[in-house]
């Protein structure tokens, strides 16, 4: 085997969301494997070198618009999501060498790079494309900020892909009275010029082809997949993608265009790994460690790049990004390895059932990041399906595995021999069978467990470190060392028996190194053992234990019925669910989606109710329902209102009255014109509506609250 150099990254998480327990089966899965990697040295005895980075994906129209609502700035925003998200990711012991940003310098120099490398090579195109603008916020929306009545069933506020109601599918333009989320304003089409990569180009096509059914550098059901999206050669069924967005937006202006173009969020987010690359390459540098980055990024060396992905972002790291990068003189992905999506108790997460949970929430009840490392761990393999977290099997699973039957074997045997023998490990006797009894089955498994973290089946590399654990268990419990510790003249017995559960213990922990690195480091302490634990230390016997520390609690269900709880309550995540389906139109996150129960003061104060003084009332035409109010609101000026009221009042009888409005809401489009603003009435199921209005004295204008 030739020295390997590894750059391995997990997907960059938008940053406009909290770290959840979804994205966290991707981090964990990643820096398994990294762990795993930085344990191996090269068959001279070099250590492997294995560099880890991530970083925020920060660019797109979400974060723009979350920003504004927020009342900051697009950079005051990433630069707290980056703090939450760097936090997150420590707590649970992800371990990036870098921990970076695509709003980065490096990462815009690449970006130009790439874009003028196509261009030259002939791979941009150029072409109007025709989109939902948003008129009144003087912008272009994406789909997902647009919605309206489903044209099947005509439930309201539905998406523009799908109906949540009756489970129909459809295209935004199909929508019944669509309306942009972002204003309230009908949306209309309007055209403008796009920048496309020509993925329909004969040399893209040929190239995907090639990398995407040779080599492995997919799982199979990935190739297959994408052997579906590229279709048969000749048919054309790959489409050019559109790479541009028009201002505003947040994110690298396309150069030549004067900031009127920017590169759209999926153009620069993979190109984050290498940003982020960089600058590690440059920090480490001024450490005086130097890293050959070419080596890493171009092409023409042996080292290897590993993306490991959730599925649904498949297309991107499987075409547009290999192809990308094959036409502007960098290397190439060699494995892009994608999982599954994670459910809890088998259904999607959840903020009603409060089993959508954020990483911090997690920390915040104090459990401990471990258990779900081993959680996630004893799932994982190396597919694309989802897998589930059930809470019941978690706490079950934790408590039975890694307290019941690791952890245990370190605390009973180490007690025997700090009391009875000073610390000192039995010398190994290796005519004597029964000293090694379980050393050696420990010992013996090594290649196995080894070969299956480096495939990621992680669950069967567990599933044999806990039969090797119920092996020395069995030993344990065979040779009754609570009776022998009785017994003076079985001392030596005793000696033997717990020392060779201890050394096995220590194999164990080796091997589970990876997956829980605090909890091993702390065991390995125990034996003198610091600092970066490697594969091969498993043959270092060790002549002493110190005594036992405590390792790890057992789980309480209660903690689990309490985090559940905290999720329930917590009703300002705005994390985007997770879309359950691999979707090539997966767009740039998603907007919040929290069922309120409860609101805050501030929610409430966010409403700007007036006095308002029904200036003028009159009949719609055509319409059955509505009312057309002109309202005088003091030092907000007049507003046009469309009220539902018709069927409860006279327009003359109105004329004059003050009355109740909510001024801010966004202004909509309605067949008979502008709607402003909302009038308050109640009713109920008896008939009648009732508009309300305010005691005497109250003038146009005056908020209310
Ligand atoms: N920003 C893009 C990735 C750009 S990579 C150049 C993105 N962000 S994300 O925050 O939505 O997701 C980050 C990663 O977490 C993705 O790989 C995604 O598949 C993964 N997961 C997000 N929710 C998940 C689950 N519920 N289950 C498993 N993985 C999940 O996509
Ligand atoms: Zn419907």
């Amino acid at each position: 085997m030739p020295h390997r150099r590894i750059l391995v990254t997990s997907a960059l998480p938008y940053a406009n969301g909290a770290i959840h327990l979804g994205h966290l089966v991707e981090y964990i899965q990643t820096d398994i494997w990294v762990r795993f990697q930085r344990m191996q040295v090269n068959d001279d005895g070099s250590p492997v070198e294995v560099h880890y980075v991530g970083a925020d994906d920060t660019h797109g129209t979400p974060v723009m618009l979350r920003a504004e609502s927020e009342g900051l700035t697009p950079e005051q925003l990433i630069d707290r999501v980056w703090k939450e998200h760097d936090r997150d990711f420590k707590n649970f012991s992800v371990g990036f060498d870098n921990y970076y940003s695509t709003h980065s310098p490096e990462n815009r120099a690449l970006c130009e790079e790439i874009y003028g490398k196509l261009e030259q090579s002939g791979l941009i195109t150029k072409r109007p494309v025709e989109q939902f603008y948003d008129p009144v916020k003087a912008m272009f929306l994406p789909d997902r900020f647009i919605k309206g009545e489903c044209p099947k069933c005509g439930a309201k506020d539905q998406y523009g892909d799908s109906c949540e109601v009756c489970g129909a599918t459809y295209s935004p333009t199909e929508l019944k009275n669509p309306y942009s989320t972002v204003s309230g304003a009908e949306p209309v089409r309007k055209s403008s010029e796009h920048h496309f990569f020509k993925l329909s180009d004969p040399r893209c096509e040929g190239f995907l082809r090639r990398y995407t059914q040779g080599e492995n550098h997919l799982q199979s059901e990935a190739a297959n997949k994408m052997k579906e999206w590229l279709g048969e050669a000749g048919e054309g069924k790959l489409s050019d993608w559109d790479i541009s967005r028009d201002a505003p937006y947040f994110g690298f202006p396309i150069p030549g265009t004067d900031e009127k173009k920017f590169f759209y969020v999926w153009l620069d987010a993979p190109v984050g790994y290498f940003a982020s690359f960089l600058n590690y390459v440059k920090k480490q540098q001024a450490v005086g460690k130097t890293i050959n980055a070419d080596a890493f990024l171009r092409p023409g060396s042996d080292t290897e790049m590993v993306h490991f992905i959730g599925k649904d972002i498949l297309y991107f790291h499987a075409l547009f990004w290999p192809a990308m990068l094959e036409h502007a003189g960098f290397r190439t992905p060699s494995k892009v390895f994608a999982h599954g999506f994670l459910t809890v108790n088998g259904e999607k997460m959840s903020k009603s059932r409060g089993t959508f949970i954020t990483a911090d929430s997690y920390i915040q009840q104090g459990l401990n990041p471990e258990w779900l490392r081993y959680y996630y761990g004893a799932k994982l393999n190396a597919t694309m399906e989802d897998i589930d977290m059930n809470l019941d099997d978690f706490v079950a699973r934790v408590n039975s595995d890694l307290v019941g039957k690791y952890v245990n074997i370190a605390s009973r045997a180490a007690g025997f021999i700090t009391k009875h023998f000073d610390g000192k490990l039995r010398a190994v006797d290796p005519s004597d069978n029964n000293t090694l009894a379980a050393t050696a089955v420990a010992m013996g498994s090594a290649d196995n467990i080894a070969t299956d973290y480096e495939n990621r089946e992680y669950g069967k590399a567990l599933r044999e470190i806990m039969r090797i654990a119920d092996i020395i268990n069995q030993r344990w419990d065979k040779a009754k060392p609570w009776e022998l510790a009785k017994d003076l003249a079985r001392h030596p017995e005793l000696h033997s028996v717990c020392s060779d559960c201890l050394d096995a213990f220590r194999i164990l922990t080796y091997y589970l190194a990876p997956v829980i690195p605090e909890t091993a480091a702390k065991a390995l302490t125990l034996f003198g053992v610091a600092g970066q634990p490697r594969w091969n230390d498993i043959h270092i016997s060790p002549v002493s234990v110190q005594p036992y520390q405590h390792l790890m609690t057992r789980v309480d269900p209660k903690q689990i019925a309490a985090l559940v709880d905290a999720n329930k309550e917590n009703l300002k995540v705005t994390t985007p669910p997770p879309s359950p389906q691999p979707s090539p139109s997966k767009g740039e996150g998603a907007s919040s989606t929290a069922e309120a129960a409860t609101i805050s003061i501030d929610d409430f104060t966010k409403i700007d109710l007036r006095i308002a003084r029904i200036a003028n009332a009159e009949q719609v035409e055509g319409a059955d329902k509505l009312l057309k109010l002109t309202l005088d609101v003091g030092e907000l000026g007049t507003k046009q209102v469309f009220a539902g009221i018709k069927s409860a009042y006279d327009p003359a009888t109105l004329v004059g009255r003050l009355t109740v409005v909510v001024a801010n809401l966004a202004p909509r489009k309605m067949k008979f014109g502008m709607s402003e603003g909302m009038v308050l009435a109640a009713s109920g199921d008896a008939p009648g509506l009732f508009i309300l209005s305010p005691d005497s004295g109250a003038q146009p204008g005056m908020r209310v609250k």
